[in-house]
């Protein structure tokens, strides 16, 4: 063979595969268009549609992340169920994947700053999307000042480390203010009036009604292009109600299907998961340790990275500890709470802090 139709033999067989490609892709685009309404979806007509909307199933986001036994009650058979599940997973992009390609589905975690760039680095770049960060600690540690933070810095550029998005903020002890959301803004150079545009606020007055809140909030996060889901406090209505030890099962139960759903729409829409929790105040008998959080195991069970913030003494200065995470070591950084916000801690503050102890 001459060099020439080497290369012109090799040429071809270029163009070949990437027409191939271009097909695969195209087929790919294809499948992803395909249903952009559950009513869109093989097998779902009004009457299915009504239902998995009263289930809180409005976009083929949230169904692609269903189980078939969540759509019990919607009384289709089990094998439609797998049916409309898959048709809907295959919509948005999720099937049987290659490890390779799980690989490249990982790469599209984003990750969102913190304010503190130590506790960014502590993180390996920010808190994840696709995944639940919980903080928690006492009264007064920061965690909800950490939320309102977490409401600006989504909104930057993702050369901030914001992921240009917006935030649904459910509140469940009424801490959230707007003073200090306009105080954050300023701070980091949003505009304030169009800064509180884009949060998507719900008071949840219980338990029950903090589930359905976000049972219901799919089609919110798509039409808002939500980035971030804040639920403060995770644990507080479901602390109060559910007294004494013959309540402590369901209690667990119904708070790992909580964490199951805040997973999957964090899943679905590539968005960051924010929860608080607080601490036993005393020891105790289930948990053994004043320090630990409230839920047990189970709210530690769901995939997920836990921070444990303290306060170091008197002042606006706090202590984050990575207490677990499915890939990071544990570890702890300084930062402060200040009327800017969430702030790293200068080395003279370090110095001076370290003198004091
Ligand atoms: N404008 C501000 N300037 C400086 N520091 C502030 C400001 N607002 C709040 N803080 C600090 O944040 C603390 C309150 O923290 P935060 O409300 O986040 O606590 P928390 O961990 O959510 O507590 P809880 O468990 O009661 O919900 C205050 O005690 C104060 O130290
Ligand atoms: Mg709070």
């Amino acid at each position: 063979m001459s060099d020439d139709s080497e290369n012109q033999a090799l040429e071809k067989q270029e163009t070949e595969k990437s027409e191939e490609k271009s097909e695969l892709q195209a087929r790919l685009e294809e499948n992803k268009k395909k249903f952009e309404f559950i009513e869109d979806l093989p097998g779902v007509g009004p009457a299915t549609a009504g239902k998995l909307r009263e289930l809180g199933y409005h976009t083929v986001e949230s169904l692609a992340m269903a189980t078939a036994r969540e759509l019990d009650p919607v009384g289709i058979s089990e094998k439609k169920a797998f049916q409309v599940i898959g048709a809907a997973r295959s919509s948005v992009g999720i099937a049987f994947i290659r490890a390779d390609e799980l690989f490249k589905m990982r790469k599209t975690v984003a990750r969102l700053t913190s304010g503190s760039k130590a506790l960014d680095k502590m993180l390996a770049g920010g808190l994840e999307t696709q995944t639940i960060t919980e903080f928690y600690g006492e009264y007064g540690s920061g965690k909800s000042q950490m939320c309102h933070q977490l409401c600006i810095n989504v909104q930057l550029p993702t050369e901030r480390g914001g992921l240009n998005g917006g935030v649904l903020y459910i509140d469940t002890e009424n801490t959230f203010r707007l003073e200090r959301i306009v105080q954050m803004a300023k701070a980091a150079g949003l505009e304030p009036e169009q800064a509180v545009k884009n949060i998507i606020y719900a008071e949840a007055y219980t338990s029950d009604h903090q589930m359905f809140l976000l049972e219901n909030s799919d089609e919110i996060i798509k039409a808002n292009n939500i980035k971030l889901i804040i639920i403060d406090s995770l644990t507080a209505h479901f602390r109060s109600e559910y007294v004494g030890r013959e309540m402590l099962a369901p209690r667990q139960q119904r708070l790992n299907k909580h964490m199951h759903k805040l997973v999957a729409l964090s899943r679905a829409f590539n968005a960051v998961a924010v929860v608080t929790n607080q601490v036993m105040a005393k020891p105790d008998q289930f948990f053994g340790d004043a320090i630990h959080p409230i839920g047990g195991n189970i709210v530690g069970h769901t995939s997920h990275t836990r921070i444990y913030l303290r306060r170091a003494s008197h002042g606006p200065i706090r202590i984050a500890r990575l207490v677990s995470s499915p890939y990071l070591p544990e570890g702890e950084e300084i930062l402060k709470v200040t009327e800017n916000g969430i702030e790293d801690v200068s080395e003279e503050e370090k110095v001076t802090k370290s003198r004091g102890r």
